[in-house]
């Protein structure tokens, strides 16, 4: 019969055991397939957050706290391939969306356009809702619309790579051939799905979800051929080329790297992000992923619906209560109940997704 157990645990053998059963609390993580809203974090990241909380207590060394930042920095980029003079930490995917949006030109009488879709997550959308005023004309479209929206005079695409409602996976090469700066919200895909980088000119990856840190935790990534037409409108003390001195008066004098689109760290959260990131790290993005798109997909096939190639899955009809009323964890996004499956997930929530819409 499709959709039995053991006719799914037959098709995906490999994905009837987490790679990271071990690190995180079996009692939280069965049944939870909420990654898409909040990620559980791995019990080393829970055991660094109460260390830092203890350190903030006894013997605070905000120094230090910033180096941990800085190894943030690091195994961030790691994971996306990046360089890490090329990532900022910006505290949320929005932050960084509303500092592109303030470092554009105004563009009245030019003619300039700002291409976005329609259905998207609001921390990559209001931002550049804000650019109407200051001269811009918004196309807002539905997906299918988005290569034919784009054209000579786009300025800016903004888009999330995977869109969090349903787990579509956009396709950035439909954009190629074009001078307009490529704006991804990566928030649902690092971590899950590969990222085009040499597609994108900025991206803003919130961290609480799919990377396992704590909220407030978010990177930015800019690479150098961008860097110098866009002024960090926030730039602070974090900002200048030595920021560990004296932090006083003027000159504005920024940093190459993409630091100067800092904000002040989270100092408290910065251990616990590590500890998640180092974890991603040691198994694999490459990995980690790939167990989560394999539990998303084997669930489609099992409810005869289409994988999205991503770990998100909407099931369309199904009642959110009954869902939740079965002990599954799970939202309801756009009248459908979504399934988003994490690297503690395996067959056995599978079967219990599959069985909780039936
Ligand atoms: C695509 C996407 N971007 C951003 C966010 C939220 O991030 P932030 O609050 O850091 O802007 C979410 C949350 O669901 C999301 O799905």
């Amino acid at each position: 019969m499709a959709g039995s157990p053991t006719r799914i645990a037959a098709m995906t053998p490999g994905l009837s055991e987490s790679p990271l059963a071990d690190a995180f609390s079996a009692a939280a993580t069965r049944g939870y397939l909420n990654t898409a809203s909040v990620g559980l974090p791995p019990d080393v990241a829970v055991g660094a957050g109460r260390e830092a909380l203890a350190e903030w207590q006894e013997a605070p060394d905000w120094l230090a706290w910033e180096e941990v930042g800085e190894h943030c920095r690091g195994a961030f980029a790691a994971l996306v391939g990046a360089e890490p003079a090329d990532v900022a930490l910006v505290g949320a995917a929005h932050v960084a969306a509303g500092m592109l949006a303030a470092a554009l030109p105004d563009a009245p009488g030019t003619g300039a356009n700002v291409v976005a879709l329609r259905d998207e997550h609001r921390s990559a959308l209001w931002p550049f809702l804000a650019l109407q005023a200051r001269g811009y004309e918004l196309r807002l479209v539905a997906r299918d619309e988005l290569a034919a929206a784009v054209d000579d005079r786009t300025a800016l695409v903004a888009l999330s790579l995977v869109q969090s409602a349903d787990g579509a996976l956009i396709d950035l090469a439909a954009i190629d051939g074009h001078d307009a700066l490529v704006y991804v919200d990566g928030t649902q895909a690092v971590g899950v799905v590969d990222i085009p980088l040499e597609r994108i000119d900025v991206l803003a990856v919130s961290a609480y979800k799919w990377l396992h840190c704590p909220r407030g935790i978010a990177f930015m990534v800019v690479p150098e051929r961008r860097r110098g037409a866009l002024d960090p409108v926030l730039a602070s003390w974090k900002a200048a080329p030595e920021p560990w001195g004296d932090p006083y008066g003027p000159p504005r004098e920024l940093t190459d790297d993409a630091r100067r689109f800092d904000l002040s760290l989270p100092w408290l959260l910065a251990p616990a992000a590590l500890a998640s990131l180092t974890l991603l790290g040691e198994l694999g993005v490459g990995r980690v992923g790939a167990h989560c798109r394999g539990l998303a997909s084997a669930c489609a096939e099992a409810l005869d619906l289409s994988p999205t190639g991503t770990s998100i899955l909407a099931v369309p009809g199904a009642d959110g209560d009954r869902v939740r009323a079965a002990g599954l964890r799970c939202s309801v996004r756009g009248g459908q109940v979504r399934f988003a499956f994490g690297v503690y997930n395996d067959l056995e929530d599978v079967e219990a997704a599959v069985a909780g819409v039936r």
